[in-house]
Formats: structure tokens, C-alpha cells, sequence
């Protein structure tokens, strides 16, 4: 259906573009050498068998050669910044030891994938503290996608992901492995995680220097952890696994001479056919994977990834076998459920910036369980942003544990790159979305605005998916013990802890 149509626009409301915003941080190129792009590595399982596989994933302390002079003191995920992409196969059982070896407690979130929760799920209420572990263990069954992992420490959570505890994970599946799409990691299909930072002295991170309850900036953009980077290309196709990591900022994104490129698969997995672009906006938490045809460059030349109108990433044409694209018009078929007669449309109103966020007029608890839905039944959850038109923000809305449909934008289409599906879907300034939401798993979960300070800042909340025939309750963390133990790990008083956002 798409197959000549090229979207030439970002289809957000401009006025409300995160440019518009006072407080609004400019990206500027850095003026270092260029280096080439930081593959992350794959982290290896400590063991796989036909039906099980096992990881460890290690939140760490270290340091990065971001710029010359000083290295900077980052986190990460079996890395010194952001860390290794884990790969999950679909089918399989998956066991994780989760260790903490940084000075402080931090949870490990997987977002978009569907477990459990809320201990495996990784919210605020599965803190691993110093040195030491815990394990987990579910079932990978979601199609082939890009997802993450972050810390998710309420209400720390956009300091810890700010010092880098980010990571991509990657499910992979049958359906996606019978379709012609480049898939050699680090050759033809690689992971592009698109942050901002701001450096102070010495090179260092200052995140309560640039903090800004509307969501942190930076002027440098930071790219897999690289400054001012490139990548070789020896492939006519490259496959980018794009995921907005920063805390705040979105991402206009799009190629030296409008050159086009196919995006096939959202937040959770393969779109039902691919959409055609020249312009792409990423905002807070949001995936794309796109495929970029190379084909009418020659050895030498250079293709230039923009986001508004600065250079982020820089393509080197080498000698490359020709390879044309040729994608069927349709992927894959979406899950699209019927919703369940007589349930109910459960509301949630983001409103307000700054300190003055909240989600349906309230701010976060830990403790409050603000809505529930049966497990098995398929539900319409309908996000309205409250901002003005004018001078208000997008609000990312995300939901743990799922993967959702969008039904509608204020009544009219989704847009046409959101036929798949999403775990975030950004909000516009006075727009009413509707998205179908269907759970395959029990527990309590978080959803929030993904812009991560408002996050923190309370636009938050919790909802329990319960199965009537077999009730739980949850001993759900505190605000209080979790406040305590960043003091004490931090060798301050609860009043000195530097933890802006919510009301302590
Ligand atoms: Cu990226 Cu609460 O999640
Ligand atoms: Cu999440
Ligand atoms: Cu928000």
C-alpha cells in the first residue's frame, strides 16, 4: 500500500517540537576528531541449551574517553558507558543474575518486553543494592524487537540513565529471521542509541548542574557513547536500530541529500508493511529500525545523519556488491485483537511542565495502585495531554509490561509508521490517544511520561493486570526505605540527598 508513498514530514505538531521550549538546549557539533561509531558487543550467555539461555547482566562503575583530556566517570551495563546488547531468542526460558556493583541501588528495567511484574519487570520496586544480586527468570514470548534496558530507581531513575545505564536488547524470532532484512550485527545491522549530554570540567558529567524538571539536556550529541562518529559502510543496505535514549530530547532525523530510507518495525516488532520516509522524529524512549539504501553512492563519498540541522552521524561509502532492496509490500501480521465487550476505557490526563507535572491530577506513589485491568481481557486506555496548543509539550506515554496498538490520534489515523506494535507512543498538546492494551502476564506496572524528569516528577503511576482466579497481593516498596538506603549509600542526610523531581 505504501510501497510509493514517501512521508517528506514528522507528523508531530511543530508547535509543540521540544525547540520551542525556553529552556531548550541547542545540539552543537563537537569540534574533535571524528572516531569511528562504538559497536556495542553482544554480551555473551553464560550457558544456552535448546530451551534455556542464562545471563548476567552487571550494573558497574568505570570510565569513558568520551573527548580528548580527562575520561569521564560513567555506569554501565557490563561496559564502562551504556553497556552490551543482550539477545534474546523467542521460545526460550531466560535467567538473568542482576548485580550491582555501583556505590549505590539501582533496579534493572526491561522496557517493552513482557514479564511479570513488578519484581521482573524491574520498576522501583526490585532495587538490587551494592554488591550484591538477585536472579529472575521468564519466558522471551514476543515477537522479533528492539527493546531496552535501563536503571529504573524512582525517583533516580533519569540520574542513573543520564551516567549511562542504558543498553539495547534485541529479541529475536523465526518470523523476523525469514524476511530479506540485513541482520549481520556490527556489519549491516547496528544499534543506534541517540543521547545528549553536557560536559563540565575535567570532562565530567553534572547532572544537577543541568538539571531542568522539564528534562535534562545536553548540547553534544553522543551516539553509542561516541563523539562526533562514523561509520563504515560495505553493505548497499544498513540496517539502524534506532532508540531515542535521551532523557529528554527528540530527534528530527534526516540524511544528507533527503535521502530516503524504509523504516520496518516500531517498539515491538516488524510493522505489517514498510513506510517510506525522508523525514523521521524520534521522541523519548521510541524505537525505529529503519533500513538505509546506500546504493546511488560510490566509494569516498559520505552520507551525513542529521537531527534538525546538525551532523550526528556520518556514513563512509565503501566498495560494496550491489543489493537491492526488494522488501515485500507486506511484513508481518500485527496482533490486533478485538476489545472486550463491556470493559471498561480506563483515562489517563498528563498535565502540566515542570514541577507541575502529574498524571490524572495526581503525583506518583509507590504504595497507590491507580487502576487495574483483568489478564486476557483487551482494554482501550485513552492519553490525553492537557497542554496548550501553544507553548505545551509532547508527552511520551509508556506502559510496562506490553506492547500496544494505537487506535486513534484525536479520531482521525494513527500515523502511518504506528501500524505496529508500541510501548510508547508520543502525545501532542491537546490530543486525545487511544491505544488497545492486553497483557500476558500479572503483576503491578508502571506508566509514565518518558521524558525521564517527569517521570521522576511524578507524571506516573501504577496499575495491578490481576486474574480472578488466582488473586495476589504485592508487598510494594516504600518511598521511605528507598530514600534511606540512597542516603545512607550516599553518606548523606535524607535532606542533603540531591534527588530534584519528587516531593521527598
Ligand atoms: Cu523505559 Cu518505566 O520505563
Ligand atoms: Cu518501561
Ligand atoms: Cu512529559
Amino acid at each position: 500500500m505504501n510501497a510509493h508513498k514517501v512521508y517528506t514530514d514528522y507528523f508531530f505538531d511543530e508547535p509543540a517540537f521540544n525547540t520551542h521550549d525556553g529552556g531548550y538546549v541547542p545540539l552543537v557539533r563537537p569540534e574533535v576528531d571524528e572516531q569511528p561509531l562504538n559497536i556495542p558487543s553482544v554480551l555473551s550467555p553464560d550457558k544456552e541449551t535448546d530451551t534455556d539461555m542464562y545471563y548476567t547482566v552487571i550494573a558497574q562503575a568505570g570510565e569513558t574517553q568520551f573527548l580528548p583530556g580527562a575520561k569521564t566517570k560513567t555506569w554501565g551495563y557490563n561496559a564502562n558507558y551504556l553497556g552490551q546488547t543482550i539477545i534474546f531468542k523467542k521460545g526460550k526460558h531466560i535467567h538473568v543474575t542482576l548485580k550491582n556493583e555501583l556505590p549505590e541501588l539501582t533496579t534493572f528495567h526491561w522496557h517493552g518486553l513482557n514479564v511479570p511484574g513488578p519484581i521482573i519487570d524491574g520498576g522501583c520496586h526490585a532495587p538490587v543494592y551494592p554488591g550484591e544480586s538477585s536472579e529472575i527468570e521468564f519466558d522471551c514470548d514476543q515477537p522479533a524487537a528492539t527493546l531496552w534496558l535501563h536503571a529504573h530507581p524512582c525517583p533516580s531513575t533519569a540520574q542513573h540513565v543520564w551516567k549511562g545505564l542504558a543498553t539495547g536488547v534485541v529479541v529475536q524470532d523465526d518470523v523476523e529471521a525469514a524476511l530479506p532484512f540485513p541482520r549481520n550485527y556490527g556489519v549491516d545491522d547496528i544499534p543506534v542509541i541517540l543521547q545528549d549530554r553536557k560536559f563540565h570540567d575535567d570532562n565530567q558529567f553534572d547532572y544537577m548542574a543541568d538539571y531542568d524538571p522539564d528534562g535534562v539536556q545536553g548540547p553534544t550529541p553522543v551516539i553509542n557513547g561516541t563523539i562526533n562518529p562514523y561509520f563504515d559502510v560495505t553493505t548497499q543496505q544498513v540496517r539502524l536500530r534506532l532508540l531515542d535514549g535521551a532523557n529528554r530530547r527528540e530527534w528530527r532525523l534526516h540524511f544528507s541529500d533527503d535521502l530516503e530510507f524504509t523504516q520496518i518495525a516500531s517498539d515491538g516488532g516488524v510493522l505489517p508493511e514498510p513506510v517510506t520516509f525522508t523525514h523521521l522524529m524520534l521522541t523519548c524512549a521510541e524505537r525505529a529500525e529503519i533500513i538505509v539504501d546506500f546504493g546511488n553512492y560510490k566509494p569516498g563519498d559520505e552520507v551525513t545523519l542529521y537531527s534538525d540541522d546538525i551532523a550526528i552521524l556520518t556514513f563512509k561509502i565503501h566498495e560494496f556488491a550491489s543489493n537491492p532492496l526488494n522488501l515485500p509490500d507486506h511484513l508481518v501480521d500485527v496482533p490486533d485483537p478485538e476489545v472486550t465487550p463491556n470493559s471498561q476505557t480506563h483515562k489517563v490526563v498528563m498535565s502540566g511542565m515542570d514541577e507541575e507535572v502529574a498524571l490524572n491530577g495526581r503525583k506518583f506513589d509507590m504504595q497507590r495502585i491507580d487502576d487495574r485491568q483483568q489478564l486476557g481481557n483487551v482494554e482501550v486506555w485513552d492519553i490525553t495531554n492537557t497542554n496548550d496548543m501553544d507553548g505545551g509539550m509532547l508527552h511520551p506515554y509508556h506502559m510496562h509490561g506490553t506492547q500496544f496498538k494505537i487506535i486513534s490520534r484525536n479520531g482521525h489515523a494513527p500515523y502511518p509508521n504506528e501500524m505496529g506494535l508500541k510501548d510508547t507512543v508520543s502525545v501532542n498538546p491537546g490530543e486525545e490517544v487511544k491505544i488497545k492494551v492486553w497483557f500476558n502476564h500479572t503483576g503491578v506496572f508502571m506508566n509514565h511520561c518518558h521524558i525521564i524528569e517527569h517521570e521522576d516528577g511524578g507524571m506516573m503511576a501504577q496499575f495491578e493486570i490481576f486474574d480472578p482466579d488466582h488473586p495476589k497481593t504485592y508487598k510494594l516498596m516504600d518511598m521511605d526505605t528507598l530514600m534511606n538506603a540512597f542516603a545512607k549509600e550516599r553518606g548523606v542526610s535524607r535532606e542533603d540527598l540531591d534527588m530534584p523531581g519528587m516531593d521527598m
